[in-house]
């Protein structure tokens, strides 16, 4: 099994709305490491280098406009296939549509404003994670409980 790293954002939303603590809970409960933590705005640039794929969409915009709004919480998460266990922990992009018991789907009703972001794939947390974060900001640790997922 990969251990794999994540980069997770709580959007503008998610702390405005003061869920940081809650979606933090989320991730250590499920097990998984946060080894790199801190709250920035993003700038108009940062934006579009971190949704480079969806700069030219009808919706990015809004989206640029909606993440330079307010700061985020940046993140990096680590631990046994970090990125898919962290996209099901989050769900559906629409909280209307993301399941119950997932992040979006308890605490969200939009396709904009969804509290969270998480990787793609690998690749895109390898990008990602080289846009908000430099190698000297990552404290990567081990549990001192042992291999305790199998
Ligand atoms: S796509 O086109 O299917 O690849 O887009 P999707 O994966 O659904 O969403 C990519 C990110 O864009 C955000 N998004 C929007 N923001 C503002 N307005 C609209 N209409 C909109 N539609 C999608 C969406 O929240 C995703 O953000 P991240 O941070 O990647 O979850």
């Amino acid at each position: 099994m990969a251990s794999e790293r994540t980069l997770i954002l709580v959007k503008p939303d998610g702390v405005q709305r003061k869920l940081i603590g809650t979606i933090v809970s989320r991730i250590e409960n499920k097990g998984l490491n946060i080894i790199a933590l801190k709250m920035l705005n993003v700038t108009a640039e940062l934006s579009k280098q971190h949704y480079a794929e969806h700069v030219e969409k009808p919706f990015y915009p809004d989206l640029e406009s909606f993440i330079t709004s307010a700061p985020v919480v940046a993140m990096i998460v680590e631990g046994p296939e970090a990125v898919s266990v962290m996209r099901m922990l989050i769900g559906a992009t629409n909280g209307r549509e993301a399941a119950p018991g997932t992040i979006r789907g308890d605490y969200g009703s939009s396709r904009q404003m969804n509290m969270i972001h998480g990787s793609d794939s690998v690749d895109s947390a390898k990008r990602e994670i080289g846009i908000y974060f430099t190698d000297n900001e990552i404290c990567s640790y081990g549990v001192a409980l042992g291999d305790w997922v199998c």
